[in-house]
């Protein structure tokens, strides 16, 4: 690599608890490096339309406990043809800048790959997604924020739902990823928890809520990944609703939907949306690029962006047996 004139930063796709965190370490450690950094706004969308922000240390002070975005955030389907990226790079080059750090999900390294494979500006991605999905870190930023938020809802409902020996059916996001769903599942102490990744059959669904609530007399709750194969809480609720079978049953749905993505970042994504920040502008100063930087087995790492989208993290299915055992 030629050097870095001007680093450019973006968050990109769906919001996360902790992007800011991360744009301010971004920024800050930069700048200890004396290259400047430009902002992006809107990911993707903002590249296209020139939408730049000069960054300052001083500009990215209190944002490290906000959650969204401060550079805000797009789904880009103009960036998705050869002619939108070209556009894109043009304005960077504009703009002297010839390093990226994009902070977002797979979409977004796949963008970030596709600028560097087509115009040569240097990339190192920083995993930020709710979900979790994402292959080469352990975890991504706004992923805990997002869990402790969908725990604490749970444990909200299961008061409520104790109260009226009700069944609920609590649906959390992942549309193609079940971390949060079986990971609250556990922590919430959900009696069943259905996720993406695993086979669901409605006639097994229906007989396990049958069992639970005709032995229990009591309440249940079902965590139910937006994903999963049935098509998620309200289409299980409505199956239930339909069979005579289940008239017993006082039941309820609640999808939590993007209250998940808000909110005030925990310690722990803070901290791990720091050191990613630090990390990717660290790795573009050594000559890194095309890479995303995670978190493995506690440390960072490095793995190439192309792995990052075209591979798929696996969940744990040893923790599916443990929400078995425990229910
Ligand atoms: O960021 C990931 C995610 O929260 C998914 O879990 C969810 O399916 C999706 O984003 C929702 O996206 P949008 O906010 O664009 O509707």
């Amino acid at each position: 690599m030629e050097g870095i004139q001007r680093i450019g930063v973006y968050t990109s796709g769906g919001d996360a608890p902790g992007m800011n965190a991360c744009v301010r370490a971004v920024v800050r450690t930069a700048y200890a490096h004396d290259i400047e950094v430009v902002g992006i706004r809107r990911g993707y969308e903002g590249m296209i339309d020139s939408d730049f922000v000069e960054m300052t240390p001083r500009s990215v002070s209190n944002i490290l406990q906000k959650g969204g975005t401060v550079l805000k955030s797009a789904r880009s389907d103009r960036f998705r043809t050869p002619e939108g990226r070209a556009v894109a790079a043009e304005n960077l080059t504009e703009m002297g800048i010839n390093a990226l750090v994009a902070i977002g999900g797979d979409g977004s390294m796949r963008g970030a790959t596709l600028l560097n494979q087509e115009h040569g500006i240097s990339v190192v991605g920083c995993p930020g997604t709710i979900d979790n999905d994402l292959y080469g870190t352990d975890e991504t930023i706004g992923y805990d924020t997002a869990m402790n938020t969908a725990i604490e809802n749970i444990d909200r409902i299961r008061d409520t739902a104790d109260a009226h020996n009700r069944l609920f059916l609590i649906e959390v996001m992942g549309r193609d990823a079940g971390f949060i769903a079986l990971n609250c599942g556990i922590g919430g102490g959900a009696e069943l928890v259905l996720i993406p990744e695993n086979q669901s059959d409605l006639k097994e669904v229906k007989k396990q809520i049958f069992g639970l609530m005709s032995s229990h007399a009591r309440s249940s709750i079902v965590v139910v990944a937006e994903g999963d194969q049935l098509g998620g809480a309200q289409r299980i609720a409505d199956a239930l609703k339909n069979d005579p079978k289940f008239d017993f049953i006082d039941l309820r749905v609640c999808i939590l939907g993007h209250t998940q993505r808000g909110g005030s970042p925990t310690a722990r994504d803070r901290v791990l949306a720091s050191r990613f920040g630090v990390a990717a502008v660290e790795a573009l100063i050594e000559g890194h690029t095309n890479v995303m930087v995670g978190l493995i087995g506690g440390e960072i790492k490095m793995t190439p962006m192309k792995n990052v989208w075209s591979r798929s993290k696996s969940i744990d299915y040893e923790l599916i047996n443990l929400t078995k055992m425990l229910s």
